[in-house]
Order: C-alpha cells, then structure tokens, then sequence
C-alpha cells in the first residue's frame, strides 16, 4: 500500500484490497463473499443499469484515540437502505446481513482507516441494484448487494470553513409523490445539471427548493439544510428530501445542549432572518453555509461574515464529532464497535 497523506485526503475513490459481495436469487440471500476485484460482471440486460433498480447508502468508520474502530448509527443507515429498497421494488437487505457485510468490509480493510485526529474518516458504501435480466419495465428477481470502503477527507472544500451555494430554480432533484426519500441512484443523476450549474458559477453545491411550490427550502445538493435563529435549530419538512440520519442526531444533540428544534417548512425568505445556515451529512458533516445566491431572484444571504463559522453550529459540530472519534462519552448509545 503507498503510503496515503491522511491529513490531505479528498472526498474520493482510493482502492482498499477487498469489498464484500451477497446475491439474491431464488428468493435467497447468499452469505457475505469476499472479492479483491474492483469490478463486477453485470448483465447487459440487468435492471440496474436501464431502469434505475439501484439504492446505496452512506457511513462512516472513525478510528478512535484508543484504537476501536466505531461505527455510528448503523442501524439507522440499515432501516433506510430497506425503505430505499422497497421505494423502488428490490428485495431489501436484513439488518442483520448488512451489519455483517459492513463489519467484514471494515475489518478487512484495517489498514486503510485513517488514524485518530487525521481529520480523515473510512467512507463505507453499501450498494443494491437489480442484477437479473429483464427488457420489459419490471422488477428483477435477482439483486446483488456489495460493500466497499475508502479513505476520504472532507466533502467540501475546506472541512468546517464556511461554503457558498446556489439556490436552483430550474432543476428539481425529485417530485413532491416521487423518490425523494429514497436513496437512489436517480436522485443524484436527476441533481446532476444543478450541481454543475452551481459548480460552473463558482458555488459549493445547489440549493433544491420543493418542486410543486418553489417557495420552500428542500436540501443542499447531497446533505440536509439546517438554519438557527433565536436558540432554535430549524430544518426542512419536505416528502421530497433524504431523510438524514445525521440531520436527526444534530436534532437530539441541540435539546441537549438546550437549544430548541422544529422541523418545518421554510420559506425561502425566512433565510434572511437566520443567524447562522449550515448543510449536514454523512459525507458534509457540517459545512456551515457563508453565502446563499438566489440569481432568478436576484437576492444574496449572507452569513459569517468574520469567515468563521457560527457559535451553535461549532458547538454542534464538535459534540457530533467528539461522539463519532470516541472522544465524548456515547451519551446517545450511537457507537458501535466495529470488533
Ligand atoms: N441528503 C442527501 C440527498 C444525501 O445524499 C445525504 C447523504 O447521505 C444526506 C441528505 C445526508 O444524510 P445522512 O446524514 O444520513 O448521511
Ligand atoms: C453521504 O453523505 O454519505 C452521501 O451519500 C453523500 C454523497 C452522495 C456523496
């Protein structure tokens, strides 16, 4: 293995040795495989690949400061990989195999998890599409799940330094009764022309709004939106967005710290009245938000204006950090540990 540049790592694809593979046939799931191939050999026919029969998912490894490696909340990441799944009629993946798929890759790559305070992280993927051959518009009666893990750094640009992002009126990544909620491969290429619209104007990512109305705030691109005002951490109420898991836990961790929560709609001019704005996610964490463009408006929010972020969204930021590295007490039971 070369030797990797920990502190330095972007949010991208390094080869590890192995990933795990399990198949569904006969109405059966196979036992975890091991593979130490990057490739798959996929049917020309498979569902996966014409209809969109496929869901993925998104979690962390951390290696802590007393060399267990963690996992946060992966029961959660396993409930939503069975919601996405049956969102698009494949055969879902039981908690108890997908825990035992994650856990081998994550052991079987031990020498790829970054070390404690690298500010690195190992990504985890978990991945489900139709692998049967279909031609007709149909579910497959075969499906393949794998698991692979990478090094990453921080998502954007910059880890917990203030972006900038677009607010996209001409795109919608998913429909009011659509695929919103599901993690699917069609919602990321449907945002596709809106990240590279905000991307080509110089932004971090694009802000959806709710496709019916465009008058409410849906989510950043890959991560969740969250605005705070008057001690009250604020996110969207949409049927349209990915419910995030680390959206949730920032959620428990405000009341803890006594800062109120409601999850609600929000108007896009309520962004004017925010203190601070940030984006959370698996991958994002929290990526406080400098400054929102609306160009069809014509409006500019601006936000840290000192280029720092602001006070609640650090003292969020490094709970759900000190919890996930191990440095803080599990008040939450969140941490598993990979063993
Ligand atoms: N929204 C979208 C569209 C995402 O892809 C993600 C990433 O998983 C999130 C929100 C954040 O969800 P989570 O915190 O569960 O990673
Ligand atoms: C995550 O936060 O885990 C995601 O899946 C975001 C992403 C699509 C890179």
């Amino acid at each position: 293995m070369e030797q990797l540049d920990w502190k330095n790592l972007s949010f991208g694809y390094i080869k590890t040795d192995y990933n795990i593979r399990c198949y569904y046939r006969d109405g059966k799931w196979s036992s975890p495989e091991v593979s130490d191939s990057e490739y798959i050999n996929v049917h020309i026919a498979a569902t996966g690949l014409h209809y969109g029969q496929e869901a993925f998912e998104g979690m962390k490894a951390y290696m802590g400061e007393d060399g267990k490696v963690r996992v946060f909340r992966w029961e959660e990441n396993a409930s939503r990989f069975i919601h996405s799944a049956e969102g698009i009629k494949m055969a879902p993946v039981p908690p108890e195999l997908f825990r035992e798929a994650i856990f081998m890759a994550i052991n079987m790559n031990r020498k790829y998890i970054p070390p404690f305070g690298s500010g690195a992280t190992l990504y985890v993927r978990p991945l489900l599409f139709g692998s049967g051959a279909e031609v007709g518009v149909k579910p497959s009666a075969e499906y393949t799940f794998l698991v692979f893990v990478t090094p990453v750094g921080p998502y954007f640009k910059g880890g917990i330094k203030p972006v900038n992002m677009m607010i996209c009126r001409d795109v919608d990544r998913a429909a009011p009764l659509g695929t919103g909620t599901f993690k699917v491969g069609g919602n990321y290429a449907a945002s596709l022309r809106a990240l590279i619209s905000a991307k080509e104007q110089g932004f971090s990512s694009s802000i959806f709004l709710d496709a019916r109305e465009k008058k409410y705030i849906d989510e950043c691109g890959p991560a969740n939106f969250f605005g705070i005002k008057d001690n009250t951490y604020i996110t969207p109420k949409s049927e349209s967005i990915l419910r995030s898991i680390t959206n949730k836990s920032l959620m428990e961790i405000a009341e803890k710290l006594g800062i109120k929560t409601e999850r609600r709609r929000i108007p896009v001019e309520e962004l004017e009245t925010f203190e601070e704005v940030g984006a959370c996610g698996t991958a994002a964490v929290i990526s406080p938000i400098g400054k929102i463009v609306d160009p069809d408006m014509n409006r500019i929010y601006e936000y840290c204006r000192d280029g720092e972020p602001g006070k609640l969204t650090m003292q969020l930021y490094k709970k759900l950090v000190g919890i996930q590295n191990g440095d803080e007490p599990d008040e939450f039971g969140w941490m598993t540990v990979v063993e």
